[in-house]
């Protein structure tokens, strides 16, 4: 059987990749798949890029984690995404609890964005340079950022990210964009105005945490209306969850669906390829945050592949 980025670059795409963390990286069984260059050639790091991790203290950095997973990838010649910049969650302390005026923040936005981007400089082929900065219906997201610079932080970032890398793709990445909507809607005003304003943003990741039996509508009209923005757009963070007991009709039913996601990246000539958030149930997030709900990778946690395996193969 054909491996999922073999099949990916068949259909033309770039790559089929996968989220991993530092502490799966001593688990044998899990790294001779991940290492695999015909299932991933791309590696994203779950956690070790985020705000926390790389700079718990003002100024004080730790690319540790993030060296420990590029240096993995380059080994296994797969791409890298860098996860992520500017993002309200997994940030560091100081940053909501220094009570920083608007040009302190613009700044601290902007050296953090150069410190993170220029570490890793010619090694990314894409960095989350904002990750999850709209509410739902279409309005940006209440956070410190916002409170306290108003919605210009995005344009601080993206300019700080394209001066510290030019060689990346610089990506907006959210949840929920899946589909046509109000919050894909927001996207697009965003992307328009930030194109009109020369804000330098190539890319939109959509992030695709989706469940069993309720994929959300016209997922590949949505691409299509991305993409007319001249941006190519990228599957980032795909799960596609279920309510546990795990039942045979469930698993063909995520065969089905993954088989669909795919399809509609695969029939959208800018959608440059798709990202998995790990790829077995043995160290997805999932379960932790949805309570009563898991088994929502290609690879059960024994490591052995599910129908949603061959759903992927299916849909490119
Ligand atoms: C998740 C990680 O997978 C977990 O290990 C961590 O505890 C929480 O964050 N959207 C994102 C990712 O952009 O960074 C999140 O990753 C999942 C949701």
């Amino acid at each position: 059987p054909v491996g999922l980025s073999q099949a990916a670059k068949a259909a033309g795409k770039l790559y089929f990749g996968s989220a991993t963390d530092n502490y799966h990286l001593t688990d044998g069984p899990y790294i001779s798949i991940l290492s695999d260059q015909l299932q991933f050639n791309q590696i994203t790091p779950g956690n070790s890029m985020k705000w926390d991790a790389t700079e718990p203290r003002r100024g004080v950095f730790n690319f540790a984690g993030g060296d420990e997973i590029v240096a993995f990838a380059r080994k296994s010649n797969q791409l890298v995404r860098g996860h992520t910049c500017v993002w309200h969650s997994q940030l560091a302390p100081w940053v909501t609890q220094g009570n920083f005026d608007n040009s302190t923040l613009q700044q601290i936005v902007k050296d953090h964005t150069t410190a993170v981007v220029s570490h890793w400089k010619g090694q990314m082929y894409a960095w989350d340079v904002v990750n999850e900065i709209f509410n739902e219906d279409g309005t940006f997201r209440q956070s410190v950022f916002l409170d306290t610079i108003g919605p210009s932080y995005v344009e601080v970032a993206f300019r700080a990210a394209r001066e510290a890398d030019p060689s990346a793709k610089l990506y907006l990445n959210d949840y929920n964009i899946d589909g046509l909507g109000a919050k894909s809607t927001g996207v697009v005003n965003l992307v328009r105005s930030l194109k009109s304003s020369n804000v330098p943003i190539d890319g939109i990741g959509l992030q695709a945490h989706l469940i069993v039996g309720s994929l959300p509508p016209n997922i590949q009209e949505n691409l299509e209306q991305f993409t007319n923005l001249g941006v190519e757009v990228a599957i980032t963070e795909l799960d596609i969850r279920m309510t546990l007991p795990v039942t045979p009709e469930k698993l063909e039913q995520q065969r089905k669906d993954y088989a669909s996601v795919i399809g509609a990246c695969n029939a959208v000539k800018g959608c440059v390829g798709v990202t998995i958030w790990d790829f077995t149930d043995k160290y997805s997030w999932i379960p932790s945050v949805f309570a009563g709900e898991g088994v929502a990778l290609p690879w059960d946690e024994n490591l052995e592949r599910k129908p949603a395996y061959d759903g992927i193969i299916q849909g490119f």
